[in-house]
């Protein structure tokens, strides 16, 4: 290889060794757990700082230590061997009890606040949400408000909320890594998961305890928004759909002869209680726990063929023809 065409070699490898080095210096992303937007997450970034600070000041006192005894004691001509020791009582305890200290340090910190945002009552005005984790996608439901939703959670700003997560299936994780979590969604057991969004924003989550083949691909989306646009919010998911009218009065005619009415419900149409509530599908920006945005389109195709789009779906193919796939699209779309 000539000297021109190695140091364009080099080059390359320099550029490519820089984006993988800033790659890793982006802060504040959808999933960073760095850029903390509640009081939750901020705790944990307390956490970091103590075990980050720790880390240092070990690595400056075992890093120094060890260039000190390599210059002390490197070879040199005519050197006497150094005095050899084999065993040093005081050392050995020193070295097991400060260890046992740092964790000590990082323990209490980190178990406080595992007790505060577990507890299933941390204030008596706390908003409560029932998460249930399924195969492979969020079911949100606001007992006190009679609102019941699918992958997207609309909190309100400054608020407490307390998450009651329940399992109908397997194990699932909830973790929205700018607002709170990991925690576990477990069958047969309740955990209670309570933060308060400090900053209105989206917010991305993702389920993050293998559960099967669409694992990845369940996904959630936290809408924090100013108290008043909650309550707006939660009026319009209460108001019952507008009686839709052409394609989408032919949508609904077929929705209610197909297998949807033994797995959705659509208030005032169906009460399925396996798989989304539809009653304003149209209202979320996204389906299928996140992953397609919320079209004519993408949902025409959904229904044509579920497990294309997302492996092992739940939701059977329907058998429809694509006209009537389209016309049922338009008519969940509207369901605003
Ligand atoms: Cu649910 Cu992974």
């Amino acid at each position: 290889m000539s000297a021109r065409a190695g140091s364009l070699w080099e080059r390359r490898v320099g550029h490519v060794a820089l984006v993988l080095l800033l790659g890793g210096c982006s802060w504040d992303t959808p999933m960073s757990t760095v850029a903390g937007r509640s009081d939750f997450a901020r705790s944990i970034l307390d956490v970091y700082a103590i075990i980050t600070w720790a880390t240092v000041v070990i690595a400056l006192v075992v890093f120094g230590v060890l260039a000190w005894v390599l210059l002390r004691f490197r070879d040199r001509p005519g050197a006497a061997m150094p005095r050899q020791t084999h065993g040093h009582t005081a050392l050995e305890i020193a070295w097991t009890i400060a260890p046992a200290l740092v964790l000590l340090v990082i323990a209490i910190p980190t178990v406080q606040i595992i007790f505060r945002t577990q507890a299933a009552s941390v204030s008596p005005d706390a908003l409560q949400v029932t998460v249930r984790g399924w195969q492979w996608w969020w079911e949100f439901r606001y007992p006190g408000l009679d609102v019941v939703t699918a992958n997207e959670l609309y909190l309100p700003v400054g608020r407490t909320v307390t998450l009651r997560l329940e399992g109908p299936d397997v194990i699932h994780s909830f973790w929205v890594p700018q607002l709170g979590g990991k925690r576990d969604v477990i069958p047969g057991r309740v955990n209670h998961l309570s933060f308060t969004p400090a900053t209105p924003g989206e917010y991305r989550g993702q389920c993050a305890e293998f559960c099967g083949a669409s694992h990845a691909n369940m996904r959630m989306k936290i809408v924090v928004v100013p108290p008043d646009a909650f309550d707006r919010w939660v009026a319009s998911q209460r108001t019952p759909g507008l009686e839709p009218s052409g394609a989408a009065a032919e949508g609904k005619a077929i929705y209610a002869r197909s297998a949807c009415v033994g797995c959705h419900t659509i208030r005032g149409v169906s009460s399925g209680t396996i798989a989304p509530d539809l009653t304003h599908f149209g209202s979320r920006a996204t389906f299928a726990a996140g992953l397609y945005p919320n079209t004519v389109d993408d949902v025409a195709a959904w229904i044509l063929d579920p497990v294309a789009m997302k492996p092992a779906a739940k939701m059977p193919a329907l058998g429809l023809t694509p006209a009537e796939a389209r016309a049922l699209a338009t008519y969940l779309t509207g369901l605003k």
